[in-house]
This record gives structure tokens, C-alpha cells and sequence, in this order.
């Protein structure tokens, strides 16, 4: 059989289950995936978009991945594409996950901008791609190390991701003992308090929650976020995308960041397209010029006010 007669076969395949699944399927539902959220999903990955989807079709009493195809393209499936796109995005974080990059906020970032905060400048932290809000939380617990008075002050950490029902998790606040095992017992006790009716879980308290905002986001579309920020922190969200969505992503960013702000991202990301704009400070952060001379704009203006008008 020749390899191309092979791959043809393979093409062919159904992935056995409860659902007939074929080829075809996969590659629109991997489509709508890509043109809406960047994320990319190779042919080996069908086994695992089944797995995530197969649940929906359960709930909605659909008969097979061609009526799901067919029901997510009209106007009355709109919700459900939404829903789609959650199912396949991956949630997966930790508190203080790449404790590297927060010793390097605290030590060498959050001196400055706390003197910054405390002469009443304005102060902007994001973390895109936030999942269930540890990261935020871990910036903003990071902060109040630092700047224990911060929710008093101008200070805001922005917390993003396209993913509604993480989005209100980290609204929450709640979360499990052993997840919290991440953070120094100080701050656990200092910055988080009961959770009503969860014995195992702790809530964190109203001044870290008074910190992080979060809204719902695409990175793949129009920002709303103006800037400038003075941290970004982008981490294990864009590996999932095509090159070229990425590479946008972080010039888009750059812009965004406040002349000396900094960068932070995860391995494999490739920031070398950064290089020329500022350097590389430490293993994957990136600082931005200090003067106004990388052709860049960041122009003041805030995430607040265009979300708070809506
Ligand atoms: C693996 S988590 C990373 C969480 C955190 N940054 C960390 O490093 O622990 C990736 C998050 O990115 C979000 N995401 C994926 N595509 C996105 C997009 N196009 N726009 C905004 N968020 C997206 C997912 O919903 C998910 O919560």
C-alpha cells in the first residue's frame, strides 16, 4: 500500500465511541476553533476534542458530530459555539506556577512601581489568559508583599480569558487548601479568610479581590484595554496558537506596555520578535524601552473606564 493510499485510509477513520465522529468533522469544528480563539488542534488531538465534546452532544440529544456541526452554524446555535470553545480551551494553572517570574516582580519591579503608587501614579498589572484567577492573585498577592496599603491606592491587576465559566471562579475567590499550598502561610492568612459553607476551601479576602478585575476577553479580536500597563503577564495561553496569531499577540502587547514595563511569558513562545523593541531581562521576561525612541505608542487611557461604561 502505498503512503499515500495509507494516510487516505487513516483520513477515513471514525473515532469509535458513542458518536460517529469522522475526519471532516473534526476539521470544521478545528476551523471555528482557530479563526476564533488562535488555538490550533492537530488531526492527532480528535480523540481528545471527542472526549470534550461528546458531553455536549449528550446534553443537547443530538445523534452524531455532523447534526452538532450543522446545529453550532446557525443563528440558534450561537450559544452553543460559545460553549464549543470553552469545552476545548485548556484551564489548567496554579497559584504562583513559574515562581521565578514572581520573585522577579517582587525583587526587581515592585520596589518602583510601589514608589510609583504611593506618590498616587497610576499602576496597571494584566494577566491574559487567566483562567480560574490564580495567576491574578498570585501578581496581586505578589503586590501587597510589597505595597500592603495597594487597595488603596491607584493600583488594578486586569484578569482575562475568553472563558466565562473560569472567569467566575476567580470572581469567586474560592479555593481548596491544597491549592493554596502554593502560597507562603503569611499571605494565606493575611489575604484570605473563610469560605462560607466550604470547610476545605478559603475565600480570598475583599481587599486582594478589591485588586483584580475580571472581564471577558479575546485575544484573537479588537482589545478594549488601552494601557499603557506596567506588567503583562501572558503564560501558557498563547502556545496553543498559530505562529502568526502569536507573534501579532505579542507586538500587541508591547504596545500596550508602559515605556521600561515588563513582559512576562512562558517557554516556547518564541518572544525573540520582541527583541528589538527592548530586551530580555530574565528567562522569558521582557522589558520595554525606557525612552520613547521603539516607534511603539502607548497611549494612557485605561481599562476601566471603556468597561465600566458598558
Ligand atoms: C493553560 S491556561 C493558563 C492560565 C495561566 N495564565 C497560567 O499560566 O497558569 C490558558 C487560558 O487561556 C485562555 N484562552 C485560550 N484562548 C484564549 C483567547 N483566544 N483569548 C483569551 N483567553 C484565551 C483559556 O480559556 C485558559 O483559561
Amino acid at each position: 500500500m502505498s503512503p499515500d493510499q495509507a494516510s487516505a485510509d487513516r483520513r477515513s477513520d471514525f473515532v469509535g465511541g458513542e458518536y460517529p465522529f469522522t475526519v471532516h468533522d473534526f476539521t470544521r469544528l478545528a476551523q471555528i476553533l482557530r479563526a476564533e480563539t488562535g488555538i490550533v488542534l492537530e488531526e492527532g488531538k480528535m480523540p481528545l476534542l471527542y472526549a470534550r465534546l461528546a458531553k455536549r452532544l449528550r446534553e443537547l440529544g443530538m445523534d452524531s458530530f455532523k447534526s452538532y456541526c450543522a446545529f453550532i452554524a446557525t443563528a440558534a446555535g450561537a450559544d452553543e459555539r460559545r460553549r464549543m470553545l470553552e469545552a476545548l480551551t485548556t484551564n489548567v494553572t496554579r497559584f504562583f506556577r513559574g515562581p521565578h517570574h514572581f520573585e522577579h516582580l517582587r525583587t526587581q519591579v515592585m520596589p518602583q512601581l510601589a514608589t510609583q503608587a504611593r506618590r498616587g501614579r497610576r499602576v496597571r498589572f494584566w494577566s491574559a489568559g487567566c483562567s480560574s484567577g490564580e495567576e491574578p492573585y498570585s501578581i496581586a498577592l505578589t503586590i501587597l508583599s510589597v505595597l500592603p496599603e495597594a487597595a488603596q491606592l491607584d493600583v488594578k491587576v486586569l484578569a482575562t480569558d475568553i472563558d466565562s465559566d473560569v472567569l467566575q471562579r476567580g470572581k469567586e475567590g474560592v479555593y481548596s487548601e491544597t491549592a493554596l499550598a502554593q502560597v507562603n502561610s503569611e499571605l494565606r492568612r493575611r489575604w484570605f479568610g473563610p469560605a462560607e459553607s466550604q470547610s476545605e476551601c478559603r475565600r480570598a479576602g475583599p481587599e486582594l479581590r478589591a485588586l483584580v478585575a475580571f472581564r471577558n476577553s479575546n485575544l484573537v479580536g479588537p482589545w478594549p484595554m488601552k494601557g499603557p500597563f506596567e506588567v503583562i503577564f501572558c503564560r501558557n495561553t498563547v502556545i496553543y496558537f498559530d505562529e502568526d496569531v502569536r507573534t501579532q499577540i505579542w507586538s500587541k502587547m508591547a504596545a500596550l506596555l508602559s515605556h521600561g514595563g515588563h513582559l512576562y511569558g512562558a517557554n516556547y513562545h518564541g518572544m525573540l520578535p520582541l527583541q528589538h523593541r527592548g530586551q530580555q531581562v530574565a528567562f522569558n521576561v521582557y522589558s520595554r524601552e525606557t525612552q520613547k525612541s521603539d516607534g511603539l505608542d502607548a497611549r494612557g487611557g485605561g481599562f476601566e473606564r471603556q468597561w465600566e461604561a458598558k
